[in-house]
């Protein structure tokens, strides 16, 4: 059984998919089952991929995370107390996002170092 919000990733083509309708079904891709993604929390090490929340600002990484094209946040995604918002960014966009109302929640994907949350 599924749950709204989560996220599996197929780790042969590299899909990723949200969960926005949860259903018994188990999802497969590429012919075997998809993997659920656990968002990290904590940083480790020299990167930075931890959202930093300051008011209705977030950033991804106390210092900035790089945007390069081989190492970039592929997407950032906010909860606030209005609804959700999600950016897709490319490399050579800073991973900042501003949004309306309150922050309750966020997750970012790096393309090498996976699913982060604050
Ligand atoms: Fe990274």
């Amino acid at each position: 059984m599924t749950k709204k919000e989560q996220i599996y990733k197929c780790n042969v083509c590299g899909n990723i998919v949200e969960v926005l309708h949860p259903g018994a079904g188990e999802l497969v891709c590429c012919g075997q089952p998809m993997d659920l993604m656990v968002a990290q929390k904590k940083d480790k090490g020299s990167e930075k991929h931890v959202p930093v929340i300051e008011g209705s600002s977030v950033k991804i990484g106390k210092e900035e995370h790089p945007s390069l094209e081989e190492h970039y946040i592929e997407w950032i995604e906010v909860m606030t107390d209005e609804g959700v918002c999600k950016r897709f960014l490319e490399p050579g966009d800073r991973p900042v996002i501003d949004v309306s109302g309150s922050v309750t929640r966020v997750r970012a994907y790096c393309n090498i170092h996976g699913l982060w949350e604050s």
